[in-house]
């Protein structure tokens, strides 16, 4: 390889996800939580969020195994050698340990070696920033393959006694191949963040500290606040990444936004009049999995012939921080 050469675009050439076994319904999740005294329902649940079922990990079951599955089904998908693979990023809030990073014990468990590998932190943002450092990367020429994985394990990290966050979350993992190319790829992407809508907004404020856990070890939210934020900057990015490839809204002809709630999605649908039959929404199967929820909705819209050779693909995340970004891309 020649590393002075710098690549035109960079290509998602396979995808692939990975869930754990058992989907949880809402009526067994209510169940569930009514044993431990907390009330919730089938109909607060769907009416508020579009949510019906979530997978949830079962006991040993790890971030790191799910990335691991998903990586192989795209592996597979794009009948490529592993070893091929000179960079590898983790978007994940729900690591396995500290550190070493799940990027790293990723590579171990896939039996690559040497290549560069790191995750990145930018709780559900984070496949869509993956993504768009892996494309800047791939784009220098010093990278010529990807892998890029969203896995996370919320289940974990919510408190079960607390109905107004335990109920929207769930457990998965996706990931794609990304290859540089002459020909488009990825036409255009761009991260924000505002740090001003930190710990009140949306957070797990906690670290651990001399073998103890200090703070607040659950996930804390402001579900209103959220909500706008959501709505509002999503639609922003997504004219913002349009106008920077010279296309408009209606030019996107498959758009894959953050899976946390169906009322989020159909506001934004709206305002950008995205038709119905171009969103794909899965958070009422796979609930809010955090990095996982792009490339699990990908994956699946993917695999069921929704996104097809030429397409347009618009990918959006937001998450805590606040942050949130856009990809878009060519099929
Ligand atoms: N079951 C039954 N009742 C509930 C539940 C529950 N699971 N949770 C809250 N309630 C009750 C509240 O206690 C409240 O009762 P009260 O009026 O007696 O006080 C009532 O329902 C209304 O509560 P609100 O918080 O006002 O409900 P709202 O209509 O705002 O919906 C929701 C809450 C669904 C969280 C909404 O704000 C939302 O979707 N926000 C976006 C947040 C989000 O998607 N976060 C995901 C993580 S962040 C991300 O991925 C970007």
């Amino acid at each position: 390889m020649d590393d002075n050469k710098k690549n035109a675009y960079t290509r998602v050439i396979a995808t692939g996800s990975a869930l754990p076994a058992k989907s949880v319904s809402n009526d067994a999740l209510a169940a569930r939580l009514a044993e431990i005294g907390v009330q919730t329902s089938d109909e607060w649940i769907s009416s508020r969020t579009g949510i019906r079922s979530r997978y949830l990990a079962e006991p040993g079951l790890t971030v790191l195994e799910l990335a691991s599955r998903a990586s192989r089904k795209a592996f597979q998908s794009a009948g490529i050698d592993p070893a091929s693979i000179d960079l590898i990023i983790v978007a994940t809030t729900t690591a396995d340990a500290v550190f070493p990073s799940t990027a790293c014990a990723l590579q171990a468990a896939l039996g690559i070696k040497g290549c560069a590998a790191f995750d990145v932190q930018a709780v559900c943002s984070g496949f869509v920033y993956a993504m768009s450092v892996a494309d800047g990367l791939i784009r220098t020429g010093g990278y010529r393959r990807a892998l890029v994985v969203g896995s996370e394990i919320f289940s974990r990290i919510v408190d079960w006694t607390d109905r107004t966050t335990c109920v929207l979350f769930g457990d998965g993992a996706g990931a794609i191949v990304l290859e540089a190319s002459d020909a488009p790829g990825i036409l255009a992407h761009r991260m924000h963040a505002d740090g001003t809508f930190g710990a009140d907004t949306l957070s797990l404020a906690a670290r651990i500290e001399q073998g103890a856990v200090v703070g607040h070890p659950f996930v804390r939210m402001n579900g209103r606040q959220v909500f706008r934020l959501a709505v509002d900057s999503l639609t922003r990015s997504a004219q913002e990444v349009c106008a920077m490839a010279g296309l408009k809204p209606s030019d996107v002809d498959v758009w894959v936004p953050h899976q946390a709630n169906v009322r989020i999605i159909e506001m934004i649908s709206r305002k950008l009049e995205f038709a119905e039959e171009r969103t794909v929404i899965t958070v009422d199967h796979h609930g809010n999995t955090s990095a996982a929820s792009v490339p699990l909705a990908l994956d699946e819209a993917v695999r069921s012939g929704r996104i097809g050779a030429g397409d347009t693909v618009l990918l959006q995340g937001v998450g805590a921080g606040m942050t949130w970004g856009s990809v878009l891309l060519k099929w």
